[in-house]
Order: structure tokens, then sequence, then C-alpha cells
């Protein structure tokens, strides 16, 4: 007889991701920050955007940073300034966000995905070499859920073929990789500030970082319509810039990210503890040399979409990050693909499932979720 008891009505619900603890600690700087940019009545490419540049950059490990409106901005500014252009090929994993081949996509490029390792959910680097095509023009790595690629593997091919190479640290800001952070292995890094992200805006917001001052100097005038000095433009660009108040605000909370990212990699740490007496759950890998920063907390479960209804049932959040892998995506209907022609990441897209994780989950909390998923696997 299990001694777990019953769903109870009256119990605390655990959502996947929740913000107000976090707003309820930060807040009194928060609008302190909102406030000194109103009394500046300066709201687009002012000084909080320029010192929150620096001080991301300086966290990457890079020279220059570039706010741009959102992630997904700063990724088709990166492809962009890399020369990708119509009719070019981009190579990227089929486990990630949409956005990731939907940048490429808006370029009129093609994606063209690749496998993942199933047991970091990141890119394959051998699935790489064998999709290498003379139209490729770049690679984008995605640090998917906070764990850096395997850069080693995927720098040497970029650079055996000469191709630019783009990180996607949407969600993986700080994670280190042989002792340095990501964002700063790539020719240009893409950094995602929607709100769900570890370091996260009150709206949308996206920064690029690179150690190019010529790339740095392209995306600068990229994102304000190809401008090169005051209402001359050489060439057709983007309104994507980062605003005041959007800066200011990602400012407080970069002073508080690297405290966030410790209590992250607590409870990180608790929820692998406590799984390992539960079988048939696979905690998420970190390989030696890399500091995952746990955006997310992703298990893997061949019985993924009844584990969810057994902990929803149980006022316990979860997500299921990504159900489709790009490949399948109605999007991308036109390449021809099938299922089976990426099965890691296919076989991911049915047993992955994020618990929930953020810096505020309590350790009881941690232990009521992994009693419950005990819980369920005895049944
Ligand atoms: C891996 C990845 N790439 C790109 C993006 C796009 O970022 P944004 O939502 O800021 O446009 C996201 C964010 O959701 C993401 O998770």
């Amino acid at each position: 007889m299990s001694t777990i008891p019953h769903p109870n009505p009256a119990v605390e619900p655990i959502p996947q991701f929740d913000l107000s603890a976090q707003y309820a600690a930060i807040g009194a700087e928060i609008r302190a920050a909102i406030e000194r940019v109103l009394s500046t009545q300066q709201f687009v490419l002012g000084p909080e955007g320029a010192a929150l540049e620096g001080e991301v950059a300086a966290l990457c490990g890079v020279a220059h940073g570039i706010g741009v409106a959102s992630g997904t901005d700063a990724l088709i500014l990166a492809l962009r300034a890399c020369g990708v252009q119509a009719g070019d090929e981009v190579l990227l994993p089929a486990s990630t966000f949409v956005a990731t081949g939907s940048a490429v996509s808006a370029l009129g490029a093609a994606p063209v995905f690749a496998d993942v390792r199933p047991e970091t959910y990141n890119l394959d680097p051998s699935e790489l070499e064998r999709r290498v095509t003379p139209r490729t023009r770049a690679i984008i790595a995605v640090h998917l859920y906070g764990l850096a690629a395997d850069m080693d593997a995927i720098l040497a091919l970029a650079k055996s073929r000469k191709l630019p190479l783009i990180e996607d640290c949407a969600q993986a800001i700080g994670a280190v990789y042989k002792g340095r952070r990501v964002g700063s292995f790539g020719d240009a890094a893409c950094l995602s500030f929607y709100p769900t992200k570890n370091l996260g805006a009150y709206g949308d917001a996206g920064m690029v970082v690179t150690n190019s001052r010529e790339l740095a100097a392209r995306l600068r005038t990229l994102r304000n319509h190809g401008q090169t000095a005051k209402y001359l433009s050489s060439e057709p660009g983007w309104n994507s810039r980062l605003d005041e108040i959007q800066a200011a605000i990602l400012r407080v909370k970069l002073r508080h990210l690297a405290e966030w990212q410790r209590a992250r990699r607590s409870n990180a740490a608790e929820y692998t503890h406590l799984l390992e007496q539960v079988p048939g759950v696979m905690p998420p890998h970190e390989p030696g040399g890399c500091e995952h920063v746990y955006h997310q907390y992703t298990i893997r479960c061949e019985r993924r979409d009844a584990l969810q209804q057994h902990l929803a049932a149980r006022k316990i959040g979860s997500s299921v990050y990504y159900p489709y892998p790009l490949h399948l995506q109605p999007l991308y209907a036109h390449l021809g693909h099938k299922a089976g022609d990426f099965p890691h990441a296919e076989r991911a897209a049915q047993e992955v499932l994020s618990l929930p994780m953020y810096p505020e989950l309590r350790k009881d909390q941690i232990a009521r979720v992994v009693e419950a998923i005990a819980e369920f696997v005895k049944c």
C-alpha cells in the first residue's frame, strides 16, 4: 500500500513557472529603475540600453552587445549580418523552439535540420557533417534548456567548412562550456529576454553579442533601418531596438542573476538526487565541463502524457518543450520530411516533460513533485 496521500483540494498548487515571488523581492528596485527612465523621457537608444549592452557582453565574455526587440530579431539580424540571404541553407537542430527555424525562413533562406543527441537534446555534430552542402551559409547551435551544445566539435566543423557559427543562447544566458560562457564561441550569439527566460524583461527584448567589431557595427545599422548616419540608409534594415524601460528593468535583474542561477542549480541537484530512487524517469544530463543553468529541468518518461495528467491532478504544473520537432511542423511541410527522419528529436518530442523550475521553488515543493512522479511510476 502506498503511504502517499490522495489529491487534496486544499493542497497548494505548484506552477511550472512563477514570477510573482521574484517581483515581490525586487519590485521596489524595478519601480525605481522605471521611474529613472520616465524622469529622463528618453525611451529608445539611450544610456540604459548602452549600459545593458556592455554589461551583458561582459557577462558573456565578449566585446560587443547590440540590443534588439526580441530573441527572434536577434537571430534574424545575426544571420543577415553573417551574410545569409535568400536561397542559402542554414543548419540547425530539429529540436528547438520554432523561432530558430523561422528566423532563417524570414530571410528567404532554407533551414536544414540535424538530429540531436538523445541525452542532451542538443545538436549531434556528426549529423551536421552529413548535411552540409555547397549552399550551406551558416550554422546555428542552440543551447537548449540552458545546457551548452558540444561546442568543440561544432566549432571544429564550422572552422573546417569556413561557415559562420551563430549561437542561440535564448535559454542559456550564463551557461558554461569548458570554463567559458556560452555566447563567446560563435561569430555572433543571440539572447532572448522574453519574460520567462532566466533573465527576463517585462515584455519582449533581445540582444546579439559578438567579439567582431565589424559585425557589431553592421548589427547596429541593421536594427535601425540600415542607417549608417542619421537619415542615411545604405541597405534595407529593420526597426528592432531594445527600449530604455526594458533595458533598465533588465539591468536590475542582471544584478541578481548569479544568485538566481545558483538557486536553479541547487533545485536541479535536489530533483536529480530524489529522482535517483525513481525508476523509468531520466533526469537531465550535465556533461563534464558544462554548467547547466536549468532554464528548464526536463525529464523524459515513456508514458509522458499520462504522467503530465497525473501531476496536473495533483496541482503540479509541467510543460512539454516541444511537442513537435521542427521538421514535422506544418510550417515546414514543403521541405518534405516525414516521421522517422530525425528519430532522436522525434522521440524527445514524445517523452520530454519540464517540471516546475524557478529560483524561488522550495525544497518541500520539489519533494512533492518527486513523490507524485514516484507514485505514478508505481501504477
Ligand atoms: C531556443 C529559442 N530561440 C529563440 C527564441 C526566440 O526568442 P523571443 O521569444 O525573444 O523572440 C526563443 C524564445 O522563446 C527560444 O527559446
